[in-house]
């Protein structure tokens, strides 16, 4: 399939972030800055609460212990309910980014406010039957739309292709949006990506990609990340993939 190109996205935009749900927990400090060495740009921090999903993982106290041992943006996803309330801690922790789940908020307007009030960038997180509409009147406040490629709660699972589709409809608002304002929106997907699919949904229009089990489950952090490059440059060359 002819891959489509993308004048605005270039490799320096293409954003590799692997999470840290797959990692060694025991050794968290050493894995963060393993996969920093090896080519990762963010680090995707997964919270989860046992409310909104049916796990439990990590809080800002895990933030704050990893921050100190990488320079790279902290990309924290929030799979909690409600959210307001830990937004500050995270803010607190070194978090760069904090994205949520409109499910997870009662005042949507008011919780991405909060978060940039805090300092951070703001993202919005779509679950696969969740629809993007609720992107309609908060453009403005929005720094990274986060299209979720699986049901969240579990690292491992499936790609879901549908995600394909949102990605194509969120890139065309996301353009739309810059052309009218000049303000770039982040695009990232989340769940089952992997080398051998991650040149397709860049096509699709994603420019920041997570990746937990392709990362962690290997022994050669360095030797996935430069495959996942090697396949995004061939999205940018316009090449087949
Ligand atoms: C799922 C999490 C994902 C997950 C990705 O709820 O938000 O970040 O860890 O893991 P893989 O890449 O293994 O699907
Ligand atoms: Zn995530």
């Amino acid at each position: 399939m002819p891959l489509r190109r993308y004048p605005h996205t270039s490799m320096a935009q293409f954003h590799i972030a692997p999470s840290i749900l797959s990692a060694d927990f025991s050794r968290l400090g050493e894995e963060v800055r393993n996969v920093v060495a090896a080519g990762a740009d963010w680090i995707h921090f997964d919270v989860m609460d046992n409310h909104y999903v049916p796990n439990l993982t990590i809080g800002p106290l895990v933030c704050e212990a990893i921050r100190p041992h990488v320079d790279v943006p902290i990309d924290v996803h929030l799979m909690v309910r409600p959210v307001d309330r830990i937004v500050p801690d995270f803010a607190k922790a070194g978090a760069n980014t904090i994205s949520f789940h409109p499910e997870g908020s009662d005042h949507i307007d008011r919780t991405l406010s909060l978060i940039r009030d805090h300092g951070c960038k703001a993202g919005l997180v779509f679950n696969p039957a969740t629809s993007l509409n609720y992107l309609d009147h908060v453009m403005d406040k929005v720094d990274l739309v986060l299209i979720m490629s699986v049901n969240p709660g579990f690292g491992g699972q499936s790609f879901i292709p549908e995600a394909l589709n949102k990605l194509r409809e969120a890139r065309a608002r996301i353009d739309a949006y810059r052309d009218r304002t000049g303000r770039e929106i982040h695009l990232e997907v989340d769940g089952g990506v992997k080398v051998d699919n991650i040149a397709e949904i860049a096509a699709a229009g994603a420019d920041s990609f997570v990746a937990g089990s392709a990362i962690f489950g290997k022994h050669d952090y360095k030797a996935v990340i430069d495959a996942m490059r090697a396949e995004l440059a061939k999205v940018e060359s316009g090449a087949q993939a």
